[in-house]
This record gives structure tokens, sequence and C-alpha cells, in this order.
């Protein structure tokens, strides 16, 4: 044995984690060789906090909630907004993007497991009629907004190493779905290593360690870590549109949205949208003695997530959609080493596979372990002049998150039917739906064709001759 790896499995050892070597004698040597790459990747400092803070002190919700406030947010136009400062605020954003300053990034290093989807989740295919998958639909609107704007816009798209491979591989087989395999950057997100309810790290194999993505949130360090920052900055990139997988009616790259950003000379932009009902699954976007922050569903009281104004409506009303525009320099703070920049870690209890002490694999039915996360939006109060502006559910949010009922392909697959629907109808056309808009035939606009409404009209009115919208047809 090497005098590396004996020093590590005595650093192992020391810390009370002795157990992760315990079959390392029964290994081949590439089984030893494999744990040993795995072991070295471990922050043993780290995951001794965390084990201190999360799993042997009490857990419960260390929020407080004092003097925690709604925030305040850039409503709609049409919900009352001032339509110059979006008028605005668009110029600002396309000259920004037409100076080639923004990137998009899409976090997709999750493990999707409540979709029951074997794969990538941006591999799903999601639209209602060809089918494309939620990969190629970002692709698409990355390639109409470069288009539109006269710019190849950048895209960063953050895998883990559960489904890297497989991620890159679809791209391969797709040629990049017509992108400049240039502009695509994968990045790996970090793992860290899941813990019994002592704190004792879990092994999924004999040679092998249960390691679990480290959050959202670890996509800020992993930007950081991997040189993606630098990269940036070496091609004038300081605006960095973030948005997650499982949502393909986002605006990838949004004039308005990227303009407020800009003209607020802010470090962390969010889009938020009003609940749709009191105890809807979503953070909820706070102001805390001058500070901004989002509150989980989870950690928010129900009387609070219930409690209404004087006119009635719903106090905490601001839901987090989980789209955001980073500004550069800030992910290199809040994504770095630097004290009191780091998001903090949360605890989510699940059912973790383990190998005992006998050696045998074990599936628990009951959450036996805790795995660790970082929320992005926790970012939020690290930030400067942070800019909230309302969206629109219908233009920008849809997820796919289960495989039936709420958020599932099927909700999702409708709601882009309205939305083509709407955007026809905008543009002057007469087209059949029932009272919640849905068209009564299915068709589809090709994100390739027109990135929002705005540049669908624009567009529509471009055509000569126009198609017929029938049954099946591809506005492309
Ligand atoms: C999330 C937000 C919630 C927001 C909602 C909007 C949290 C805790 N909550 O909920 O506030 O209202 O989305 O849809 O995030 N991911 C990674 N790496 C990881 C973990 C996740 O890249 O280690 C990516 C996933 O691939 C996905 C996204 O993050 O694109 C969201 O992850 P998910 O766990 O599905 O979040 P939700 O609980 O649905």
């Amino acid at each position: 044995m090497s005098i590396s790896t004996k020093a590590l499995i005595e650093s192992f050892a020391q810390a009370g984690q002795g157990q992760v070597f315990q079959f390392f004698d029964q290994l081949d040597a590439d089984g030893q060789a494999r744990l040993v790459a795995q072991a070295e990747t471990i922050d043993l400092a780290e995951v001794d906090a965390l084990v201190a803070e999360h799993v042997k002190a009490a857990h419960e919700s260390k929020l407080n909630l004092d003097g925690l406030q709604p925030a305040s947010y850039k409503a709609l136009p049409s919900k009352g907004g001032d339509s110059a400062q979006w008028k605005a605020a668009w110029d600002a954003g396309s000259a920004a993007i037409q100076a080639g300053r923004v990137a998009a990034f899409t976090v997709a290093g999750g493990q999707g497991t409540r979709l029951g989807y074997d794969g990538p989740k941006g591999t799903y295919p999601i639209t209602p009629v060809t089918e494309k998958t939620l990969f190629q639909v970002f692709a698409e609107k990355i390639a109409r907004s470069g288009e539109r704007f006269g710019v190849t816009i950048p895209w960063f798209i953050l895998t883990s190493e559960i489904n890297n491979d497989a991620t890159v591989a679809a791209f391969e087989a797709a040629d990049y779905f017509g992108l400049d395999r240039g502009s695509v950057h994968f990045i790996v997100q970090g793992l860290v290593p899941a813990v019994d309810c002592e704190g004792k790290i879990l092994l999924a194999a004999k040679g092998k360690i249960a390691m679990t993505p480290d959050g959202h949130g670890g996509s800020l360090r992993a930007l950081v870590r991997s040189g993606a920052i630098d990269k940036m900055k070496a091609q004038g990139i300081d605006i960095v549109s973030y948005f997650q997988v499982d949502n393909p009616i986002v605006q990838c790259i949004d004039p308005a949205f990227i303009g407020f950003h800009v003209l607020g000379q802010s470090e962390l932009s969010s889009k938020m949208v009003p609940k749709a009902y009191a105890l809807e699954k979503v953070g909820h976007f706070c102001m805390q003695y001058g500070t901004a922050l989002v509150v989980e569903y989870s950690d928010m009281p129900a009387e609070l997530q219930e409690a209404t104004n004087e006119d009635g409506f719903i106090r905490f009303n601001g839901g987090s959609v989980a789209i955001h525009v980073f500004d550069r320099d800030f992910i290199g703070r809040a994504g770095g080493t630097g004290e009191g920049a780091k998001l903090p870690f949360h605890r989510a209890d699940k059912k973790i596979p383990y190998v005992d002490a006998s050696g045998e694999t074990i599936k628990p039915d009951e959450p036996n372990g805790v795995k660790f996360e970082m929320f992005v939006f926790d970012a939020l109060p690290l930030a400067k002049n942070p800019v909230i502006i309302e969206a629109s559910r219908a233009d920008d949010f849809s997820p796919v998150k289960n495989a039936d009922g709420v958020d599932s392909p099927k909700t999702c697959k409708e709601d882009q039917l309205r939305m083509f629907a709407r955007w026809l109808k905008a543009a002057g056309e007469r087209i059949e739906t029932d009272d919640s808009g849905l068209p009564k035939i299915t068709f589809e606009i090709s994100p390739r064709f027109a990135a929002d409404e705005a540049d669908f009209v624009a567009q529509w009115g471009g055509l000569d001759p126009k198609p017929a919208i029938t049954e099946g047809t591809v506005i492309k």
C-alpha cells in the first residue's frame, strides 16, 4: 500500500469514518484504486461540520421568522407595473445580449427520481407533436435568441457524475442540436457523501461510497472550480441566465429580465409568480430587516403561507420559480472559498441503500440516512441590489416533476399548447380553445422559430405564405 493511501485511510479513521475502508482488503487492485480515488474527493472537515450541525444537533428548522415581510417586486405591465420601465428594461437587456455579455446556464445535475425516468432528465421528450427533448427545446431557444440578437450565446450545463456521460452522449448523438459545439460547456458538479443517523458515511457497495450531488447551490462552486467563470471573463460574459432542466416553457434568454438586472446593478435577480394557491410547494420571496431571502414552503409555517392582507390577497404571494440572472463576479464570490460567502447545506432524510457491517446490501423502507444539499437561492442574502420581477406563469413556468398529476408531462404539454394558442391569437389569428385557453387541436411552434410572444408576432408577420394551423402542424 502506498504511503499516501495509508495516510488517507488513517485520516478517515481519525475522523471517525474508518468504516469506509472496512472491506478494503476484500477488493481487487482496481476496486481499491477506485475507492481511494472516491475517498480523495471527500472534504472530511466539511463532512464533520455537516454532521455536527445537521445530524448530531437537533434539526428542527432554525429559521428565524422575526421581521419577515413579503419582498417587493416589479409588477408586470398587465398587473399595474410601469410599462415605460419594462420597455427601458427590454432595451437595456437587448443591448447586453447584443454585446455578447450573456450566457445561458441550465442546472441538470439532479437525479430526477420523482419522474421515474431512467436517464438524464434533459433527454425526456416533452413537446406535444415532435416530442423534442427538454435539452433540444433549450438548445433551440438559445439558438433563436442568438439569431435574434446577432450573437452566439454560450450555454453552460451543470451535470453530475451520475448523468454527465449520458448527457454528453445525448448531445453528441444529436450533433449538439445544431449549436456550435464549442459554445456548449458541461460542468460536473461536486458530490457529498451520505451519512447514517449517527453521522457515519455510508457505503453503497463494499468498494463504493454513497455520494449524492451537492444540490443546485453547488452549481456556483462548480462554475468556479471548473474554470467556467474564468472562461466567461475571457469572453466578456458577465451575465448568467439561470434556469432548471425541468421547465421547458422558461424564457431562457429574457431581454426584459436581463435589462432589469443590468439597470438595477443587481448581483442576483429573480423571477416570481404569484402563488397558485396559499400552500403551493414553492419557495417564498421575503425580506427580513433589509435583506432579501427565499423561504422554502417546508420552512414556513402554514399560517404564514395562508395569511392574507386586509384586501384578502395572500400576504406571502411571491413564489420562486427558480429562474435567476447572476452577475459573473458574484458567482465567483458566492461559489468561492472566501469567508462568509459559502452557501449553507440543508439536510434531507432519505432512504439510502447501503452495505452493512456484515457486507450485506440493505434496501431500507424508511429513511435511514441523511443527504446534504445546497440551494442556489441561499445566495440571495449575499447579493447586492437584488431585483425581483414578476413573471407570467403561462409564459415561464410549467415544470415536469411528477409522472402523473400536477407538474407532469401531461400538464406541461397542455401549458405549451395554451402558450402556442395565445401567441397565435396575439398575432391576430383565430384558433378555437376551451375556457382554459387549451386549443382543440394539437400543434407546435418550434422554439427555433420564436423565443417569446413578441418574437413570434414579428416572425409570424414576416411569413408569406402562412401555414394553415391544423392537427399536427409544426410552425418552424
Ligand atoms: C425547486 C425549488 C423550489 C422552486 C421549484 C420550482 C428547491 C429546494 N426548491 O424545487 O423553491 O419553487 O424548484 O420548480 O430547490 N439540481 C442539480 N443538482 C442537484 C440537485 C438539483 O442540478 O444536486 C437541479 C435539477 O436537475 C433540477 C433543479 O435543480 O433542474 C431542481 O431540483 P429539484 O430537486 O427537482 O427541485 P424541487 O424540489 O422541485
